[in-house]
């Protein structure tokens, strides 16, 4: 099947470009014997290839492309299959961008083409071309600086050492060195129960969690404790007894964030409002959990505004490298940024992951990369060159 990739790159300070031409001839006879073609554009700081031809081809020379240490931060923006080449001549050209003169080199871009009819057409591969060569969306380019720049490093002293019999997630602020909050987990629900004994037994495991977690969380700490969006629903009481619970384990509702996830079905949006408006009347918040990894996403958001959202591991794995997850994730900050909603990334467990997200402005985080022991944090600090 013909396959397009289409990356960005940046090349590595250290890396003469004078080591291109040799380098272009080589990837060309490499992609000849793959039956690869396409174009690879340079601006003088970044590349812009689009790999065209059969996809084993394709992705083996992607992940040689990916690997070599001459540019990093590399960045797919697009793969997708089609009925023909855009740049069939050539096994792999070199465009210098700065060649050119800027109101025609578009169009000197173009005339590589070998499908002339497509590329009057609308086609993202060539939207996304001339983006780059316009020079637009660079501000969204983040430069992740390489994962071994940082160590993590362990801090019992610091970190709170919350009641054994309760399993705590620490949120963190890596940069500034604070635990912004402390997740408490309520105990699994057990499989096969009935939907109505589910949500008592998910409100019961909460009010533990509640209790566990005012014996042992540091006083004034956020405490964030999930729970399935329905039981607020479907136990009428519901917010009451969360409320109940919350001021006899000697806790303020205003330290409280119920996480609901995206990914849970909420089968009465309206009853669920509701549900939140109460929630809200009682000093409680509401965060929007795996966010973007269920279906309602921004329609959700639409209709109940949490004061916060946390965006789940699905969506972040691996972002730094990936073109739709970063213009995902920049949409859901830029929407949570117009309703004043904060965000957190949870589930990190890469440097480049963390920097990426950093970057793009979010503050707060969870992850294996923050707690690889468990609760305990390890704070980021940057490896000594020596
Ligand atoms: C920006 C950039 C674009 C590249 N494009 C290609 C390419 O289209 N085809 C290719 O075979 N190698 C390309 N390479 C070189 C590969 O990374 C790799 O060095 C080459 O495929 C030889 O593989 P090897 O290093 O495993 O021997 C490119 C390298 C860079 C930095």
């Amino acid at each position: 099947m013909l396959t397009t990739i289409i990356y960005r790159s940046h090349l590595c300070d250290e890396i003469p470009v004078s080591v291109l031409p040799e380098m272009v001839d080589k990837a060309s006879l490499l992609n000849a014997r793959h039956q690869v073609t396409g174009i690879l554009l340079f601006n003088g700081t970044h590349f812009f290839q689009i790999l065209e031809g059969p996809e084993e081809g394709v992705v083996e020379i992607y992940a040689r492309i990916c690997a070599d240490p001459r540019h990093h931060n590399v960045v797919e923006l697009m793969r997708d299959y089609s009925p023909g080449r855009r740049f069939g001549k050539h096994g792999m050209e070199l465009f210098d961008l700065r060649l050119h003169d800027g109101g025609s080199v578009l169009q000197a871009v173009l005339d590589r083409g070998t499908s002339r009819y497509r590329l009057t057409y609308d086609d993202r591969g060539l939207q996304f071309l001339r983006t780059f060569v316009e020079d637009r969306e660079k501000e969204y380019y983040y430069e992740v600086p390489p994962a071994g720049l940082w160590e993590f490093i362990p801090d019992r002293d610091r970190t709170p050492v919350p009641d054994s019999s309760i399993l705590f997630r620490p949120v963190v602020d890596p940069l500034g060195r604070r635990v912004t909050a402390m997740e408490a987990i309520p105990d699994a629900i057990p499989a096969g129960l009935q939907e109505c004994e589910r949500h008592r037994h998910n409100l019961s495991a909460v009010r533990e969690a509640l209790s566990k977690a005012g014996r042992s969380c540091p006083d004034g700490m956020t405490l964030y404790v999930s729970i399935l969006p329905m039981t607020l629903v479907v136990i009428p009481d519901a917010v009451a007894l969360l409320v109940s619970a919350i001021e006899s384990a000697g806790l303020v509702p205003e330290q409280i964030i119920l996480g609901v996830s995206e990914t849970e079905v909420i089968s009465r949006l309206d009853a669920f409002a509701d549900a939140v408006r109460h929630l809200r009347q009682a000093g409680i918040s509401l965060s929007i959990d795996n966010f973007g990894d269920g279906t309602a996403g921004l329609s959700l958001l639409a209709h109940v505004q949490p004061s916060r959202v946390r965006i789940g591991a699905g969506i972040i794995r691996d972002i730094h490298r990936s073109g739709p997850r970063q213009a995902v994730v920049q949409a859901i900050i830029r929407c949570c940024s117009a309703l004043e909603i904060n965000v957190i990334a949870a589930g990190v467990e890469r440097p480049e992951e963390w920097m990426w997200l950093e970057a793009a402005g979010v503050i707060d985080f969870q992850g294996s990369l923050f707690t690889p022991e468990g609760t305990c944090v390890a704070w980021p600090e940057v490896r000594d060159a020596g």
